[in-house]
Parts: C-alpha cells; sequence; structure tokens
C-alpha cells in the first residue's frame, strides 16, 4: 500500500516538468492549427469574394451593353410612363414624302433638308433629314431625341418622332403651317409671297418667342441655352402663333468644347451676343441679345446684318441703339408697314425693352422672364380687342410651373 504510494508515482517536480513541455507543444499545436485554419478559411473567403465580384461585375458589364444596344437602336423616350416620340421606319418617312421629292422641301438648314409630309395617321409633319453621318452624328442624333422627347411647351416646337433606320438619321416634328418669322418679315406682301405681320401679330410672336425662352430658361433644370435663337429659328402655325425650334440642336453643339464646329454652334451672325462672340462665355443672357436682335427685326423689319445699306445702318444693332431712347427718331425706325398700327406709348416700351436686350453688357440685359412680364400688357390689351387666341395653350401651360401660369394665361 505503502509501495503504491508517493514512492511510485513520479515526483511532483517531474511530473510538473513533463506535464508542462506536453502541454505548452499542444497549445502551440492547437494555436498553429487554429491559425492555419483561419488562414486557409480567409483565403477561401476571399477567393468567393472575388469571383462573387467579378460575376457581379460582368453581370452589370452585361446590363450596360444590353442598354448600350437597347439605346442604339433608340427605343421610344418613356417619360412618366408615356411614349414621348413615335418611331418610323425609313420606309414609312419615304411614303409621307412622295420618296423625298424635291417639290416636298419646305428649306434646307445648317443639319440637312426639311421636307413636309403626311405620316401613315394623315398627320402632316415637317421631316428633318439630318446629313451628318459617323459616331458623332448618331451621338448628337440621339441625344437630341431623348431631349426634345422630354421638354414640353406651347412654345416650342413639338418633336412628333424620329428615324434610326440603319443609317438614316430624321427628325420629325409638328408642321406649322406659316413657315418661319424671317419669311414673313422680308417678304413684301404681294401675291404667292408670305403676307406681312401687323403690329399686333408682331407683338403676340414676340411674346409667345420670349415664353420659349423663358421655359428654356426658367423651367427646365439646368436650363437650355438655345445659343441659335434667330428669326428662321421662330416658326409660325396657322394662326401665326409662334413656336421657337432647333433648341435641341443648337445645345447638343455646345457639348463639342474644342471639337469641330459648325457654324450652327457660334450661332448666326448678327445674332450673337458681344461677349460669346469674344471670349466664348455663354449664359441665358446669350439668347436674350439674341432675342433683342428679333425683336429689332419686329420693330423695324430690316435684316440684322446687311452690308448694302448705307455706311453705319448695315449692323442693324449699332443703327437702332441710339435711335431707341429718341423719341423722334424712333418714329423713324419703325417698319413702315406698321404705321398708324401702334401708338407712341406701345413703341416706346417695345423699344425700351429691345435696347435693354442688346446691351452690350450682358449683366444689365433682363432676364427673359422679365422680358415676357414686360410684353404681357402689350399682347393683353391688344388681345381684348383684336388678336384671335389658341385656347388649347391655355391647357398646356398650367401643366408648366405655378409661376409660369399668370404670365401664361393671357397668351
Ligand atoms: N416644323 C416645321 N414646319 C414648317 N416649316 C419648317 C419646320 N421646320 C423647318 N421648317 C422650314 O425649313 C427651314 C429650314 O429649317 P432648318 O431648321 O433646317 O434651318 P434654318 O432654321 O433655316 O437654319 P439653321 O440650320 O441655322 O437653324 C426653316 O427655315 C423653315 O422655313
Ligand atoms: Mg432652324
Amino acid at each position: 500500500m505503502v509501495g503504491t504510494g508517493p514512492e511510485s508515482a513520479p515526483p511532483p517536480s517531474m511530473l510538473e516538468k513533463g506535464g508542462t513541455h506536453g502541454g505548452k507543444t499542444a497549445v502551440v499545436v492547437a494555436v498553429l492549427v487554429v491559425i492555419a485554419s483561419i488562414a486557409i478559411l480567409s483565403l477561401l473567403l476571399a477567393i468567393l469574394y472575388y469571383y462573387y465580384i467579378r460575376r457581379r461585375v460582368g453581370r452589370r458589364s452585361d446590363d450596360e451593353e444590353s442598354k448600350e444596344s437597347k439605346d442604339a437602336t433608340l427605343l421610344p423616350a418613356v417619360v412618366g410612363g408615356r411614349t414621348e416620340a413615335q418611331v418610323f421606319t425609313y420606309k414609312q418617312l419615304q411614303m409621307a414624302t412622295n420618296e423625298f421629292s424635291p417639290v416636298n422641301v419646305i428649306g434646307h438648314g445648317g443639319f440637312g433638308s426639311v421636307f413636309r409630309g403626311a405620316l401613315p395617321d394623315g398627320k402632316l409633319a415637317a421631316i428633318k433629314q439630318l446629313d451628318r453621318g459617323g459616331k458623332q452624328g448618331d451621338h448628337e442624333f440621339r441625344v437630341e431625341v431623348d431631349m426634345l422627347s422630354r421638354l414640353h411647351s406651347p412654345y416650342l416646337l413639338e418633336l412628333i418622332g424620329y428615324c434610326a433606320d440603319q443609317d438614316h438619321r430624321l427628325l420629325v416634328y409638328e408642321y406649322m403651317h406659316n413657315g418661319n418669322l424671317q419669311e414673313h418679315l422680308y417678304s413684301d406682301g404681294t401675291c404667292g409671297n408670305p403676307p406681312m405681320l401687323d403690329w399686333g401679330t408682331r407683338m403676340r410672336i414676340a411674346l409667345d418667342a420670349a415664353r420659349g425662352l423663358e421655359y428654356l430658361h426658367e423651367f427646365v433644370d439646368p436650363p437650355i441655352i438655345h445659343r441659335d435663337f434667330k428669326s428662321s429659328n421662330i416658326l409660325l402655325d396657322q394662326n401665326f402663333s409662334a413656336k421657337v425650334s432647333d433648341f435641341g440642336l443648337a445645345k447638343i453643339g455646345s457639348d463639342k468644347v474644342g471639337g469641330h464646329v459648325s457654324t450652327r454652334v457660334l450661332g448666326t451672325h448678327g445674332y450673337v451676343a458681344p461677349e460669346y462672340a469674344m471670349t466664348g462665355h455663354l449664359t441665358t443672357k446669350s439668347d436674350v441679345y439674341s432675342y433683342g436682335v428679333v425683336l429689332l427685326e419686329l420693330l423695324t423689319g430690316r435684316v440684322p446684318v446687311d452690308m448694302k445699306r448705307p455706311p453705319g445702318e448695315g449692323v442693324l444693332v449699332s443703327w437702332a441703339l441710339p435711335r431707341l431712347t429718341d423719341r423722334e427718331k424712333l418714329k423713324n425706325m419703325v417698319d413702315p408697314v406698321l404705321h398708324g398700327q401702334y401708338t407712341m406709348k406701345e413703341l416706346i416700351q417695345v423699344a425700351a425693352i429691345a435696347a435693354m436686350c442688346v446691351q452690350s453688357e450682358a449683366d444689365y440685359r433682363p432676364l427673359i422672364t422679365d422680358v415676357v412680364q414686360s410684353l404681357v400688357p402689350l399682347v393683353k390689351h391688344r388681345m381684348c380687342s383684336k388678336v384671335t387666341s389658341t385656347p388649347n395653350f391655355h391647357h398646356h401651360i398650367v401643366t408648366l410651373k405655378s409661376s409660369s401660369i399668370d404670365s401664361g394665361s393671357s397668351g
């Protein structure tokens, strides 16, 4: 009993020594196993995560690719759940224009020829055939369709749809029966030529056009600078209500800084604000200047630049500015066909608006909203007696912005 006692058992010191060594090894091994497991697990997780991310990225680029290819086919822009622009086949537009017959040509511009056409539903349209090809042209066309599909105002020309069949790029706009303002201003009014416009109609056109710009400057975020506002881009419907056109194509041009620059991108001679011409610095006030030039055309019946005129009279703005603030000279500068149709008070008011718009200092020009406000009473006054209104416009205006309702309701 005694022999089986403590003597047969290893001495406590030995026990302690031997036990500590074995235990330490075990602990070290255990720690190593844990570390190795964690490392392997982390590696596995990292590999799994890597493949997960790769799959996601792959899927996303697939999505983007399919989105791109959808864009490339130019599906109609859908805004608020409704289709905004119709898609036409080239064949449909060929039929609409009688194979793009020269007799249906209604104009030529910087972007190609414009044809009159009857759409499959019988509606008349103006069909603009873009003659610029390539990737850049294609991109511009896509942006144009996308942007115009989202802009809606009774004072802007409506885009009905487009055609992007193969290499063909066409834009289909509502048809404006009375063509552009320029044709009327410089017509002699004789048989076969566009009728001349009276004072009341000119004021109404001035107000409509100002509201078109007001929409672009004030009710679109970010604002759109037209940058090619001129009398040939103001179109007239059968009631001589005016709509501003070509705001989409002009804006798109603005993205091409340093790119190939067409004359349209720089605006049109005689309408371009001096600071924009000199520095390229473009603001909404540049449009206000161009608007002022159009107002001067309406007032005087003179073209913005006419070098056939006597010295000092060739550039409309330079000729008109000193006369606009001189009562006697003012009467003599008005288009002679308007004599007897306006009061002196009306003339002075319009002249004051024009003078402010064409100031060389951009900051001193009014906002186009101020121009609208100033013109409203002039047109309102006449509306009571003579000028026919366009009732469907009232509804459209209400759908814009509440601040436009007041000024819009008189138009
Ligand atoms: N929707 C339309 N309804 C009736 N006529 C139109 C319409 N769009 C254009 N036109 C006519 O076609 C002409 C050419 O238009 P376009 O916009 O291509 O050129 P522009 O306005 O003369 O010059 P720019 O290319 O510098 O704008 C216009 O001046 C106008 O007479
Ligand atoms: Mg145009």
